[in-house]
């Protein structure tokens, strides 16, 4: 029988992808998927644990959804009501505890058994957060390569997951478990089918993503080798790759930011403080002057690269002196944009126990003043494009009729008119207006192409960072 599945998804890209890959377990158990909770037999929340209040998120959310079962209950229905992602792993049975009426509670690593779970749950709450020693990528069905609207423009692609690198303050190598890379043939298998389905830009996703070291053909490859490889296929007009470590940028994948032609000049690469003494007690492995030579070397061999970063403010100890180096380090860079968090204590990471926690209203201060450098580095950034002509690849209508809305090599969103046959293609736009998040403009005088027939397109695509 027909039933209806809803994801609501929370936090980074990788769980975006998760959530198609869960609707791809699910599609040949009978699963459509829907647009609200309301009528669904199944609600999956695929939560996020990165950062403060993310449980109780959940238990608001499961308390709305419990409503709802109940209402579906009285017409003799049952709604499932599943949490899977970061907070399902890290809970596991508080959840049930706290919210009886969940049927079931999974970490990120229990996608591939979802159908099963589903039907031990007919009897009562299961819940399932082994780490299981089969990689769930092994037994996840093939990407469908579509949405139910269509394919995507723009795409993520999971190539690692994990990490072992255990920042002080960070959850991930908890959550998601060890550093896992995927073979090389499943990757470029996923984004061959990708392509063939309309996609035109891929971004490769892992928690550590540049620490990839996945088996190939000719022995093991770097992300550098993946992505040479990656950029032979035919119809992949960009690729980007998210979130990397510092430590682990190496020289060949510098070097790739200026011999792959498909490779997008944009980079998010997290430093998350700017002070040695902090990023000492973070455990990052590396100086403030070692992620300066890191954006030398990648402006040499790239030089109209942009630059993207995470900072935490209110470390631990994280003294005034200590913050100024962070707000010295965000001024000289000038990234064209940048994530800024206040530091919230994760149970169980070591920062967490750690006695020289920051008060609250110096991390606000803190935070404050940290974004207002970086907002007027990326409004200033943007600015420098009003005159240009950039190629912008056209991913989902805009919020106006005859609008198109769609990314620039920077990765900025641009508006310009545009018939929605352009939707899938890059197109020259002269940048005629800035603003802090995103750019207008409009078509290059001469420069439209003619549409193709491709796969229908729609587009998803998602702006949160993702730690590493
Ligand atoms: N507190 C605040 N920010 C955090 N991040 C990760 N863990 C924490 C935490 N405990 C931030 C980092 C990371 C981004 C995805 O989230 O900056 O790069
Ligand atoms: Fe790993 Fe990134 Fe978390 Fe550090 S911040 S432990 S590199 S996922």
């Amino acid at each position: 029988m027909a039933k209806k599945l809803y994801v609501k998804t929370f936090g980074c890209q990788m769980n975006v992808y998760d959530s198609a890959r869960m609707a791809d377990v699910l599609a040949p158990h009978g699963y459509s998927s829907a647009d609200s909770a309301e009528g669904a037999d199944l609600v999956i929340l695929n939560t996020c644990h990165i950062r403060e209040k993310a449980a109780e998120k959940v238990y608001s959310e499961l308390g709305r959804l419990n409503i709802l079962k109940a209402a579906r209950r009285a017409e003799g229905r049952r709604m499932y009501i599943a949490v899977g992602g970061c907070v399902g792993q890290a809970e596991g049975k508080e959840i049930l505890r706290r919210a009886p009426f969940v049927d079931l509670v999974m970490g990120p690593q229990s996608y591939h058994r979802l159908p099963d779970l589903l039907r031990r749950a007919e009897a009562g709450g299961v819940v399932d957060t082994e780490f299981p020693s089969e990689s769930k990528f092994d037994h996840l069905p093939e990407e469908s390569g579509a949405t139910a609207s269509g394919s995507r423009v723009s795409a993520f692609l999971t190539i690692q997951e994990g990490c072992d690198r255990f920042c002080t303050f960070c959850v991930v190598p908890y959550t998601r478990g060890a550093e896992f890379s995927r073979p090389v043939a499943d990757v470029e298998n996923e984004a061959r089918r990708l392509v063939a389905y309309g996609t035109r830009e891929i971004t490769l996703l892992g928690q550590n993503v540049n620490a990839y070291h996945g088996a190939g053909d000719t022995g093991e490859f770097s992300l550098a080798r993946l992505i040479h490889r990656l950029a032979e296929i035919e119809g992949l007009q960009r690729l980007r790759y998210t979130t990397s470590h510092p430590r682990d940028l190496s020289a060949d994948l510098i070097s790739a930011h200026g011999d792959v032609a498909v490779l997008m000049p944009f980079l998010h690469l997290p430093v998350q403080s700017g002070s040695d003494v902090v990023l000492k007690a973070m455990n990052r492995q590396h100086s403030a002057d070692d992620y300066r030579r890191l954006i030398e070397k990648l402006r040499a061999a790239r030089p109209d690269i942009a630059l993207s970063s995470d900072f935490i403010v209110g470390f631990p100890g994280e003294s005034d002196a200590a913050f100024e180096e962070t707000l010295t380090l965000a001024r000289e860079i000038e990234f064209a944009q940048a994530f800024s968090f206040k530091y919230s204590p994760r149970p169980g990471t070591p920062a967490a126990e750690n006695e020289a926690q920051i008060p609250e209203a110096v991390k606000s201060a803190r935070l404050a003043a940290l974004q207002a450098v970086l907002g007027d580095s990326q409004a200033a950034f943007n600015a420098n494009m009003i005159g240009r002509t950039l190629p912008v690849l056209f991913e989902r209508p805009g919020r106006h009729a005859n609008q198109l809305l769609g990314r620039t090599p920077y990765a900025q969103s641009v508006h310009a008119e545009l018939p929605a046959e352009y939707r899938g293609h890059c197109v020259d736009i002269v940048i005629t207006e800035a603003h802090t998040n995103s750019l207008a403009g409009e078509v290059a005088p001469g420069s439209l192409p003619a549409p193709t027939s491709d796969a229908p397109i729609s587009a998803e695509s998602f702006d949160e960072g993702q730690p590493a």
